[in-house]
């Protein structure tokens, strides 16, 4: 079974799609309060040895020693806050992402070296800093650290969720001779009316946000008022979920302002889980060729198979 770690975990948008590809995540962090709640009423029965052995951190600046605080894995997965790096010497380097938070995934990478890692970024990170901050995190995994770099802009809309959500998807392996490639998108059938239960008159509603709810349908800024059978509605956490991937049997412990905070800020479940099946796959056939051409010999292989399969199961 792949290992994997979920860092800044947000509600767990990375640990349920790898969770329902068969791997298991063995450490965590997160220092919202109320993030943690939600992480921790809802993956507490799905990884209880992530809880039992005190493998769900807070601050990630509070991991002392990376080595022996983060067991083994095999697959890191972080969405990470975007950060501007100090240009000291202009050097673009390892040194100049020191006190970000890219940094702290690197160091782990660095240390534990696992066989692949999973990033997630706002698109704007392209851009950010007249493109600075890409080509510094470009250069520290490639250069610094000798992983490959394979990036793409992935569409919540690509894999089945009616929500544009356009986001910046990293993926990197330790053995740079892996040919990797993102997923082709698919139709996707679900629309806004099916999350509504009614007649939405959008098709593909908007990409979630973690502020600015409550403008007039017509404003330009309205991201959570949509029309429905003639009336105007606004998105609920229930709607939320749909709309990110999440099961209905999620649980929010929280305030519905809150909640709502909560799934802006998290992944559309879908497209990790269709990228991630893709990582995994390939550390399968990496790990033991013969996978591929013996689909039902190998335990190995049947988890590729299961991977592959991208139809959301119940929580618990
Ligand atoms: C973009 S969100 C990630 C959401 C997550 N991928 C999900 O599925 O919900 C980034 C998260 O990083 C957390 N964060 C920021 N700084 C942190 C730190 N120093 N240590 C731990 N978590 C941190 C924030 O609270 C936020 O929840």
């Amino acid at each position: 079974m792949y290992k994997f770690i979920d860092l800044f975990a947000g509600i767990g948008g990375f640990h349920l799609a790898f969770h329902r590809l068969g791997a298991e995540c063995v450490f965590a962090c997160e220092w919202d309060k109320h993030a943690r709640k939600t992480y921790e009423r809802n993956f507490k029965k799905m990884s209880p040895e992530l809880f039992r052995k005190k493998k769900f951190y807070g601050d990630i600046n509070s991991i002392k020693d990376i080595d022996t605080e983060i067991s083994d894995f095999q697959i890191l997965t972080a969405g990470f806050p975007c950060q501007p790096f100090s240009q000291a010497g202009f050097k673009k380097g390892f040194a100049d992402t020191r006190g970000t938070l890219f940094f702290n995934i690197a160091e782990i990478l660095r240390i534990k070296k696992p066989e692949a890692f999973f990033l997630e970024n706002v698109r704007g990170l392209l851009n950010h800093n007249n493109g600075e901050t890409f080509a510094t995190i470009k250069k520290v995994i490639e250069e610094d650290l000798g992983y490959s770099f394979h990036w793409q802009i992935v569409r919540a809309s690509d894999f089945g969720l009616p929500q544009l959500r356009p986001r910046l998807f990293m993926v990197g392996f330790k053995d740079k001779k892996i040919d990797f490639e993102f997923p082709t998108p698919i139709k996707t059938k679900m629309t806004m009316s099916d999350v509504w239960g009614g007649d939405c008159s959008r098709t593909i509603g908007f990409t979630l946000r973690c502020g600015g709810r409550g403008s007039r349908i017509n404003d330009r800024r309205n991201w959570d008022a949509y029309l429905v059978d003639g009336k105007v509605k606004r998105l609920s956490p229930d709607e939320g979920k749909k709309m990110q991937g999440f099961p209905d049997n999620f649980v929010f412990p929280v305030s519905n302002v809150e909640a709502m905070k909560q799934l802006g800020n998290s992944v559309a479940v879908n497209a990790i889980q269709a990228v991630g099946a893709e990582i995994i796959k390939i550390l399968d056939t990496s790990f033991n060729p013969t996978v591929q051409f013996n689909a039902h010999t190998s335990n190995i292989s049947k988890m590729a198979v299961h991977a592959r399969k991208l139809t959301p199961t119940p929580l618990h």
